[in-house]
């Protein structure tokens, strides 16, 4: 399916909001705020299409301006699948390994590529009814399923987002993560098929295409 989004870091998220929402018309999907001792972090998601979100925006102040990464969609799980054994088989370094996120419900895993930022891999993103949608709000970026480094990645950047030091900005090799449910998703925003969707279980999508 091609590009689906693009996160950037950003020295102020007012200022970008200002020009990609006020400006341009961006609509928007989520804001997170995830606070750690060391620091916050900010971050805004926008949508200019179903996609949930074709860009979003992380706020880290004293920090140099720079992707933090993009992300390619397959057309099938198979593809994500087949995608990560290749970075092994070729050596390609693994940054987060498989997860689902909780805003936008892909399905991915993030690979290092040579300029020092992460590719995003993945396949069934949330899509959005415009008629419908109200802006989310987490508190947190943990995944609803995998995606252990993302945690440990997280409470980095918020420290980095004091500290101005863009080493810090990139993801670690490994840590634990814990789990922890979302705050303030809407309810109305999920549609009828998306909530069996997310909700089946492996053994009960099976029957359902038997
Ligand atoms: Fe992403």
């Amino acid at each position: 399916m091609g590009l689906e989004h693009m996160v950037l870091s950003t020295p102020s998220l007012d200022e970008s909001l200002r020009f990609y929402r006020d400006l341009l018309g961006f609509r928007v999907s989520d804001f997170t705020e995830v606070r750690f001792p060391g620091g916050e972090l900010r971050l805004a998601f926008l949508h200019c299409n179903p996609r949930h979100h074709s860009i979003a925006f992380m706020e880290a102040k004293g920090a140099p301006k720079r992707i933090n990464h993009f992300m390619l969609e397959c057309n099938s799980l198979l593809d994500v699948g087949i995608g990560r054994d290749l970075c092994t088989q070729r050596g390609v370094p693994i940054g987060i390994e498989l997860g689902c996120h909780m805003n936008d419900r892909m399905v991915s895993f993030y690979l290092a590529n040579p300029s020092g930022f992460a590719v995003e891999y993945g396949w069934g993103g949330r899509v959005i009814d415009e008629s419908v949608w109200q802006a989310e709000r987490y508190d947190s970026l943990e995944s609803i399923w995998g995606h252990p480094e993302l945690k440990a990645m997280v409470a980095s950047m918020a420290a980095a987002a004091g500290s101005g030091d863009e080493r810090r900005h990139l993801p670690p090799s490994s840590a634990a993560a814990k789990h922890r449910p979302p705050c303030r998703r809407v309810p109305s925003n999920e549609s009828k098929e998306a909530r069996e969707r997310h909700a089946a279980t492996p053994a009960t999508r099976r029957s359902r295409q038997s």
